[in-house]
């Protein structure tokens, strides 16, 4: 079948090297029931310009209704021939109404409002579907830090040992943003509720067809404001790649953490064996693949919003075919985080944290010295001083191969007689913890309001 959208002022066909770099539909086949959707709208204001009578109007939309089912069984597919998902989908309809009404369809409206038309709606869909995925790993991360509400470890800067934190701490760390990335999705949301349809090919239509019509039909608040800028902005397509690139980057340095804990040297965590993999040659091994798929993968996201980035910058206005390059990359980002998210989830909520090893690498690497420092200044010492005291306890203990508490009471007053016996109450864990007792920080007390605090969070969206 001839199915071309555009034949009167050609001689011939395309050549089919033209054709094959033309075509879409291997991968904008999926928005055919948006498209369908954006066909039904167009018609319904067609007849509202008076362009359709009424039993046209009913006519044209049983035709889609079968057009749609055909779609959704794959009694219909595009072909070769059908250059894109508009074109393979009035191939269709022209064959189930035939070429007069089915010819009347296409009046006012241009592939390029439809295209970025469709997009929105799809993205809009799978950024809510996204959003649920992201809730359920926060979740996880949740119920974790709940389950291991008493468990310390070594908090680190540099990768060092810093000072000690509660686990559930350090996971709620890495909760906080993908409650951001949630909003993010819902913010975007906002900028993406706008229709573009009925801009045309660029410039709007003569034919007195209701843009607020067709956007109210399909779910959006309002229309385009300007159409030039419908048919050719893209940003929103690119923020949303940028809010899938930011929830790999995000589940990748949770990731990394976890393939690190899960070393032999670290033996902070064990994995469940349905979420990690063994060697075809080591028979002992135990990898966690999911972890480093999703570190790699963010490369991926990451490399999804550049190359669309890329595309975008220096086009001019308007449309300009480049922008169906718009497309595979951010359909890349949907699948992936599709896959990725429910696969890590899985990893997380079934990681088994190994308490006593992490508490009992909580105090080592001197990572109660600011505990010393922040005393001393407590009891009056300036804290220049009390950090080069503090820094002077730790020069004696590497000397003696010691560590802080087992410093004597006369070793301690070596140093400085503001070093009281009284300074032990805050050589151990759990008074270090205690004391950092402001929001946000790692006290028990505060952590437990976090934990609701986020559970209020994830509520609320
Ligand atoms: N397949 C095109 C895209 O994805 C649709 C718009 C084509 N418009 C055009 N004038 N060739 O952007």
């Amino acid at each position: 079948p001839v199915t071309r959208l555009w034949g009167g002022r050609f001689a011939g066909g395309p050549s089919e090297a033209l054709a094959r770099l033309s075509l879409s539909t291997h991968f904008d086949w999926r928005l055919a029931q948006h498209d369908i959707a954006g066909s039904r709208a167009h018609a319904r204001v067609l007849r509202a310009a008076g362009l359709l009578s009424a039993d046209e109007l009913t006519e044209m939309l049983a035709g889609l209704d079968r057009l749609s089912a055909d779609v959704a069984s794959g009694a219909f597919q595009p072909v070769l021939e059908d250059e894109d998902v508009h074109t393979a989908l009035e191939r269709g309809f022209i064959e189930r109404v035939g070429p007069e009404l089915g010819g009347r369809l296409r009046a006012g409206r241009s592939r390029n409002d439809q295209i970025a038309t469709l997009v929105r709606m799809y993205l809009r869909e799978q950024a809510r579907l996204l959003a649920d995925g992201v809730l359920d790993l926060v979740a996880a991360l949740a119920e974790q830090a709940r389950g291991n509400i008493d468990v310390a470890m070594p908090g680190r800067t540099h990768l060092q040992h810093a000072q000690p934190v509660l686990l559930a701490h350090h996971l709620l760390a890495h909760a906080w943003p993908l409650i951001r990335d949630v909003e993010r999705l819902r913010d975007w949301d906002r900028r993406a509720d706008v229709s573009p349809y009925g801009s045309g090919a660029l410039a709007g239509s003569s034919l007195g067809l209701d843009p607020e019509a067709v956007a109210a039909d399909l779910g959006f608040s309002t229309s385009a404001e300007n159409s030039i800028d419908g048919t050719a902005a893209r940003d929103v397509v690119a923020e949303f790649a940028f809010v899938a690139a930011m929830i790999g980057v995000d589940l990748s340095r949770l990731a990394e953490e976890i393939i690190l804990w899960s070393t032999k040297e670290f033996s902070f965590v064990t994995l469940d064996d349905a979420f990690a993999t063994g060697s075809s040659i080591m028979p002992q091994k135990k990898n966690p693949d999911i972890a480093e798929l999703a570190r790699g993968k963010a490369g991926r996201l990451v490399g999804d919003l550049a190359g669309l980035l890329t595309t975008l910058k220096g086009l001019p206005l308007a449309y300009n075919r480049d922008l169906q390059e718009d497309k595979e990359p951010v359909f890349d980002a949907v699948d992936t985080l599709q896959l990725l998210l429910p696969a890590f989830t899985g990893m997380v909520a079934t990681l088994t944290f190994n308490g006593p090893r992490m508490a009992e690498l909580a105090p080592q690497g001197f990572s109660l010295a600011t505990d010393i420092a922040e005393w001393l200044v407590r009891e009056g010492v300036p804290f220049r001083e009390a950090h080069e005291l503090a820094g002077a306890c730790v020069r004696a203990c590497e000397e003696r191969g010691v560590d802080l508490p087992d410093l004597s009471d006369a070793e301690f007053a070596a140093i400085s007689p503001a070093l009281t016996p009284r300074v032990r109450e805050v050589l151990t864990v759990e008074g270090s913890l205690e004391s950092r007792a402001g929001k946000g920080g790692t006290a028990p007390k505060r952590v437990a309001e976090q934990l609701d605090r986020l559970g209020a969070a994830v509520e609320r969206h």
